[in-house]
């Protein structure tokens, strides 16, 4: 039925109906809106299998295979590094290695927006098993896109500082976020990389990760991965979350029905409740950033200028993307890593899972399932045990599980 508005109104009473009406279309157009946003609940365990379509986004094949063993993808490990990080970058290399690397030798590419000097490579060349690839960014990749307002990024820096927030005045530090955002894979060096694992210096893997993750990625069907979730400073991303609703209320078809949505926002999509997938540690195939939605997300994004009056990082952006945008169980939480990265580690508070796996780190340091980590909302949400157990991870991984048993000595 359709309302009828009266053009002229004669009594006051007549106004406050009109008035109540349009608020009420006004709610309803709201709701409509954020109905894609609801929750779908989901009752299945963690352990996915292929369906009859690989994946919903276009895939281009590689047209050069980077490794002999047919099993092996075209997957490597990813570090964005400056040189003076050498000593940094060789310590967590040495841990990534005796964690995982050394089991499967998968190729680890580096980048800079300068040249990798001779004594970084060779140093770098020395421990890591694959073998190794430096690439040098280009301008264009890491600068201000020619419509930012130089004066008013200039000024936000400044404001930045004075509030003392973290990175708040470098300008470096935000051209690190649009890159991490929306730049990397569009490098000509990784047009035929499918999953990358992004890993950067400093960081540390104080457990055995027994599976090899790229593969298990692939043979479930997942597009993204991740360890730590937190929440961010809401001072680096004011305007983030509208600018997000914007776009999808622009694009409603970017929204994926069986999404996550419940892990970015409490209340239906009114406001971001900030945790976001800690993205220092990122594993995702690169088709679903080149995807036309992710890629229209990311301009949509680029021409608000976020990037540089605010401080957006790439999790939030990542994050808010892979929890709206792709199906809830196509993302993988790799559990158990013992990964370290300031001033967050993770380590097993189970003794017999920590025993398993070698792991080399204090259970009392665990942020992992700490009361302020977002990790319980993902398995909350999704009705799943917790993987926190060689019990729990039997019954939502058991292919994981498998791997830990014959690991175990
Ligand atoms: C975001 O949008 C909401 C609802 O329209 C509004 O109340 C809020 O002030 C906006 N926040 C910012 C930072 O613009």
């Amino acid at each position: 039925m359709r309302i009828r508005i009266p053009l002229t109104l004669s009594k006051p009473r007549n106004l406050k109906i009109v008035i109540t009406t349009l608020a009420l279309c006004t709610l309803l157009l709201i709701g409509y809106n954020y109905t894609h946003l609801l929750l779908p609940l989901r009752f299945n365990g963690g352990e996915t299998s292929v369906k009859g379509i690989q994946s919903p986004l276009p895939q281009d094949a590689p047209t050069t295979k980077l490794y002999n063993d047919q099993r092996k993808g075209n997957d490597v490990l990813l570090t964005l590094v400056r040189n003076s990080e050498i000593n940094q970058l060789v310590g967590t290399i040495e841990s990534f290695e005796e964690s995982f690397n050394s089991k499967y030798h998968y190729d680890w590419w580096f980048m800079n927006d300068e040249d990798f000097t001779q004594e970084f490579q060779e140093r770098v060349k020395e421990v890591v098993s694959g073998r190794t690839r430096f690439i040098k960014i280009p301008k264009e990749l890491w600068s201000y896109p020619d419509y930012i307002d130089r004066e008013k990024a200039d000024a936000s820096r400044q404001a930045y500082k004075k509030a003392r927030i973290m990175y708040g005045e470098s300008e470096s530090y935000r051209f690190m976020c649009r890159f991490n955002s929306g730049m990397f894979y569009r490098l000509p060096e990784l047009k035929d990389i499918e999953y990358y694992w992004r890993i950067e210096p400093s960081t540390r893997f104080n457990c055995e990760i027994t599976y090899d993750v790229f593969q298990y990625m692939r043979n479930h069907n997942k597009l993204y991965a991740f360890n730590m979730a937190l929440q961010e400073d809401v001072r680096t991303i004011p305007t983030l979350w509208n600018s997000t609703m914007e776009f999808l209320r622009e694009n409603p078809q970017a929204v994926d029905k069986d999404n996550l949505a419940g892990f970015v926002s409490d209340d239906g999509g009114n406001s971001y409740n900030l945790c976001h997938f800690w993205s220092n540690f990122e594993i995702a195939n690169m088709q679903f950033f080149r995807s036309p939605v992710y890629e229209s997300y990311f301009e949509f994004l680029d021409r608000k200028g976020g990037f540089f009056y605010e401080r957006w990082g790439d999790a939030p952006v990542h994050t808010l993307a892979v929890s709206l945008m792709l199906p809830a169980d196509q993302i993988h939480f790799v559990a158990n890593t013992g990964y370290f990265h300031k001033p967050n580690q993770d380590c097993p508070p189970n003794e017999e899972l920590r025993d398993a796996l070698h792991c080399q780190c204090s259970p009392r340091s665990d942020f992992t399932w700490h009361k302020y980590s977002c990790v319980h909302k993902f398995f909350h949400l999704q009705k799943m045990v917790r993987p926190d157990t060689l019990e729990h991870i039997s019954m939502i991984y058991p292919t994981i599980y498998d791997t830990i048993m014959n690991a175990k000595d």
